[in-house]
């Protein structure tokens, strides 16, 4: 192979894959490589891919046959990572016109294999191109793969069991990412509230939050994904303590039915996941505090008794965001050995039924807002509006004088990477506008 100078990256799936993707950018910019967004102008194909739902896989599937007449006539290098590798050598016959496949996030084994193919790097080394600086509000994977067994998962059959990531490791990236201008960190992992039980030592993700909390020029924490049946009161205690930690919990439920719950190998029941919603609710208060749940419709048997259930209680707890999604059998996982027996469109009608009732949930909680000022950290310029985020994650455009970016703060100021304080005008589900932008700092 000749000199590697392009390379095409799609990524779809969970914030894992996102961070990975951002992570594997980032190294073979360094090493000299030109990010493209037009496959064919590429010389590395990347796909770094999801199977949790058939929806999902059947995105990498079509991709990877609209890939297949560019790889044919040239020596375009075309690489497959995540969920989707499973048994490669299946999947080699399967795609013989694949170069190779890694096991999700092994960014490593892909950069190894790339240096390895490019003989610029054997010859020269990593360029020193300067590095692009990274978001404002970036991701930190603390543990990968996950010890839980929930009946309809793949994610934990594809990435394997946990493994935490030391707490040193951790906070290197962190204090990295911050040095570069990073203000937010988002903590990642299947099962963040497990983190640590495979390491010595009794470290928890309590310990991580005090590890990185005092890291100079880092504003604001979160962490995601948590889990009800593992989350404790040590950890509560001590997200809401520290003052970085942002009032936004990502506690999926799944289902408001025990019975759904227990088939689904979830661990605690619809009382204990309500009594854990108090309790952190409590610890927050006086603060705003936001609350958002996965859930599940049409999980095999799911009466429509009990999607009732899971309906009444997304309307008991009041959720700041719900991410619903219709059950898809996965191979391998447990449940799909049971008889995938609610029609695809009666789970259509539950997906549809709470996301309107959520939609109307949505709206009245940030209608709470209007006229109040909120503290928010900007992260990006948008359809000629300063883009930024509440404590609570909530998604706020506030216009500002000659708004374009890259002028100074003041008149026409560039608001990017600032704390602004400003008044909410206009609320609806999905974002709300504000004005009267204040640098706070
Ligand atoms: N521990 C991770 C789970 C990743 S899967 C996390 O909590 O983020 C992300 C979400 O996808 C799950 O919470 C679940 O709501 C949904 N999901 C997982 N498997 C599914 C399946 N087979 N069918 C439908 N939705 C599924
Ligand atoms: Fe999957 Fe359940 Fe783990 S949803 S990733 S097995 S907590």
């Amino acid at each position: 192979m000749d000199l590697l100078k392009s390379f095409y990256l799609w990524n779809i799936g969970c914030q894992m894959n996102r961070a990975d993707a951002a992570r594997l950018s980032e190294a073979l910019e360094r090493r000299g490589y030109l990010a493209t967004r037009e496959p064919r102008e590429a010389d590395l194909l990347i796909l770094n891919t999801c199977v949790v739902r058939q929806s999902a896989e059947d995105k990498v599937v079509g991709r990877l046959s609209s890939l297949k007449s560019l790889k044919q006539g040239n020596d375009r290098m075309l690489l497959v990572m995540g969920c989707f590798v499973d048994d490669v050598e299946e999947l080699a016959e399967t795609y013989p016109f694949v170069d190779a496949f890694f096991a999700p996030s092994d960014i490593a084994s892909v950069l190894e294999y790339v240096d390895h193919k490019d003989r610029r790097r054997a010859h020269g080394g990593p360029l020193d191109d300067p590095l692009s600086a990274p978001e404002i509000a970036e991701q930190v994977p603390i543990s990968y793969g996950c010890d839980h067994h929930c009946t309809y998962c793949i994610v934990a059959l594809r990435r394997g069991r946990q493994q935490s990531r030391p707490v040193a490791e951790i906070r290197r990236d962190v204090e990295e990412l911050v040095s570069r201008g990073a203000r937010e960190i988002t903590l990642l992992g299947q099962n963040v509230d497990d983190y640590g039980s495979d390491l010595p030592g009794g470290v928890t993700l309590s310990t991580v939050l005090r590890a990185i909390h005092d890291t100079d020029g880092l504003w604001r924490i979160r962490f995601l994904t948590s889990h009800p049946q593992e989350m404790t009161d040590e950890i509560i205690t001590t997200a809401t303590g520290l003052p970085k930690l942002c009032e936004s919990w990502e506690l999926p439920i799944q289902s408001g039915d025990d019975d759904v719950l227990r088939r689904m190998g979830r661990g605690y029941t619809v009382a204990h996941f309500r009594d854990l919603v108090n309790r952190i609710r409590a610890a927050t208060a006086p603060r705003d505090c936001a609350i958002n749940t996965d859930i599940i419709v049409g999980f095999p048997g799911e009466t429509a008794e009990q999607f009732q259930r899971t309906l009444d209680l997304v309307r008991e707890v009041r959720f700041d965001v719900v991410h619903v999604a219709a059950y898809s059998p996965r191979p391998g996982t447990v449940a799909a050995r049971l008889v995938d027996d609610v029609p695809a469109a009666e789970k259509e009608r539950r997906r549809a039924a709470i996301e309107e009732a959520q939609t109307e949930i949505a709206a009245e909680i940030n209608a709470q807002l209007l006229g109040r000022d909120v503290e928010l950290l900007v992260d990006g310029f948008q359809g000629g509006r300063w883009r930024g985020r509440t404590r609570t994650n909530k998604l706020v455009f506030f216009d500002a004088d000659g708004n374009a970016p890259g002028a100074g703060v003041g008149a026409g100021a560039n608001w990017l990477g600032h704390l602004v304080q400003a008044r909410i005008t206009w609320t609806g589900p999905w974002s709300m506008r504000a004005y009267k932008p204040r640098l706070l700092r």
